[in-house]
């Protein structure tokens, strides 16, 4: 890794492994007595499901997706590309959508319908990173790690061109990296 490939240290891995241990709490007092299905969103989702799961004390089952959103034009609504599906019956399940980054919403937006199609007893989402101001679909996390300004962060899960997803932390890049 070429440290000048970054620009700046959004969050450490010291900030993120404190926050997740508050988000665990909180998952611990709203799913007590309960075994809810944790979804990763795949791939960006698998540095912070693999830590949230081990700092929540809830028993918790682990389920993969790998979904997409395509054809927002101006006016509709989008559907959603699943190009992994979970091979397990939600219905009636308490069910935890963990997201590494809510951006346009429009991934959430559109994955929470069709799981809600499912009839699961209960739907959630956690992300870890939220950028509100690029908001367009109407979703919100029910849990969300941390609110970043519209800067496209990497790190920690998240990549640029399949890159950058072993780092610890969550970082800016740098502009000689798009550049080039
Ligand atoms: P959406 O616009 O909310 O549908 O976000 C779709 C996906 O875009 C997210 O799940 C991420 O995989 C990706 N994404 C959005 N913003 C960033 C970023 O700043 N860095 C890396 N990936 C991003
Ligand atoms: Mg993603």
């Amino acid at each position: 890794m070429q440290t000048s490939e970054i620009e700046k240290v959004l969050i450490s891995s010291e900030e993120i492994a404190k926050r997740i241990k508050e988000v665990a709490a909180q998952l611990d007092a709203d799913y007590k007595g309960k075994m809810p299905i944790a979804i990763c969103i795949l791939k960006g989702s698998v540095v912070f499901f693999a830590d949230l799961i081990r700092a929540m004390e809830t028993p918790v089952t682990v389920e993969f997706m790998k979904v997409s959103s395509y054809g927002f034009g101006t006016t509709s609504s989008g559907k959603l590309s699943v190009s992994l599906d979970i091979l397990s019956n939600i219905e009636g399940k308490d069910v935890l959508i963990v997201e590494d980054i809510i951006d346009s919403g429009h991934t959430m937006y559109a994955l929470k319908n069709m799981l809600k199609t499912r009839n699961p007893a209960s739907l959630r989402i956690i992300t870890l990173l939220d950028k509100p101001a690029r908001r367009v679909s109407e979703i919100s996390a029910d849990y969300t790690c941390f609110e970043i300004e519209d800067e496209f962060v990497i790190g920690y899960g998240l990549d640029y061109a399949e890159r950058y997803r072993d780092l610890p932390y969550v970082g800016i890049l740098s502009r000689s990296v798009y550049e080039n």
